[in-house]
């Protein structure tokens, strides 16, 4: 194969309203929302960066400032903390510093859906291959997502997304496969339904919030075609691009939690706190307490 342009973009939409987190995101954006000590959004850029991506994106709205701020130098609580001889807080927040004019902000002015809010970013894409991820979706996984997904990119090529089964019931929530051939890991696709009817739907094989893309999926956004839910959806524009280009899905190892759910983020707290040392055994004793 030729050689592929390497994978250095990453756009991360963040313009959605939290409505399931009222009132919390009334004044808050929810990807601001902290899973232990972290925000969602945070946990999604520093996955993208363990995967080589250099330059980020952000599609926000009104009222997500905060996020922008949050990636900022804060001169003064490092100074503070220098003071302070807060080692480990200043370690912390030294290490997420954004290299200058990595990250730039698009803003999705009307809710047209996730497929008009990826058209945004075309200037930014221009022709390079890029990643999309979704913050809601948090992932834990030993290799991190999307550097498994760019793994698989450098392997097949092409357009790669991040796939995990679910019971045939919940598949109207999703993007869905229609398979062409199941390889295990790697999946080829023939087609993609977003949230088909359960009846119609044509496997169980869904799209998590983690793609790797061709620049061309934004010329088929750009025709603004509605589809479900009447919004501008990315999976009809990735529909699009099967037969003119090598698609795939990729069952990534790791797990997933829906952070854009109540359920799944109370999880996800637990989850990721059994992950630190430092608070496991207090939480597995807790935790005896709600059986
Ligand atoms: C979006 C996509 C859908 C995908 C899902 C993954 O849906 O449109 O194809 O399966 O993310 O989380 P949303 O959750 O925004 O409704």
């Amino acid at each position: 194969m030729s050689a592929l342009k390497p994978l250095k973009k990453a756009v991360l939409p963040v313009a959605g309203l939290g409505t399931r987190f009222l009132p919390a995101t009334k004044a808050l954006a929810k990807e601001m929302l902290p899973v232990v000590d972290k925000p969602l959004i945070q946990y999604a850029i520093e996955e993208a960066r363990a995967a080589g991506i250099e330059q980020f994106c952000l599609i926000t709205g009104r009222g997500k400032t905060s996020i922008v701020e949050h990636f900022d130098l804060a001169f003064e609580l490092e100074r503070t903390l220098e003071e302070r001889g807060k080692k480990a807080e200043l370690e912390g927040l030294r290490a997420m510093a954004m290299e200058p004019g990595s990250l730039v902000t698009v803003r999705q002015q009307v809710p047209m859906g996730l497929g008009h809010a990826i058209w945004c970013a075309r200037s930014f894409v221009g022709d390079d291959p890029f990643a999309i991820l979704l913050p809601d979706d948090l992932m834990l996984c030993d290799t991190p997502a999307m550097k498994q997904l760019a793994d698989a990119y450098h392997e097949t090529g092409g357009n790669v997304v991040a796939i995990e089964e679910v019971p045939r019931d919940k598949v109207n929530r999703y993007g869905v496969l229609d398979v062409a051939e199941d390889k295990g890991r790697l999946v080829s696709v023939k087609g993609l339904v977003e949230k088909p009817p359960v009846e119609k739907a044509p496997s169980n094989l869904t799209i998590i919030g983690r793609y790797v893309l061709m620049p061309e999926v934004i010329s088929h956004l750009a025709r603004m075609e509605r589809g479900a839910g009447g919004e501008v959806q990315l999976t009809d524009g990735m529909a699009s691009l099967i037969g003119t280009q090598p698609f795939h899905g990729l069952r990534y190892e790791g797990r997933r939690f829906d952070c854009g759910d109540k359920a799944g983020f109370l999880e996800a707290q637990i989850a990721f706190a059994m992950t630190r040392p430092d608070m496991a055994p207090a939480v597995r004793e807790f935790l005896q307490r709600y059986r």
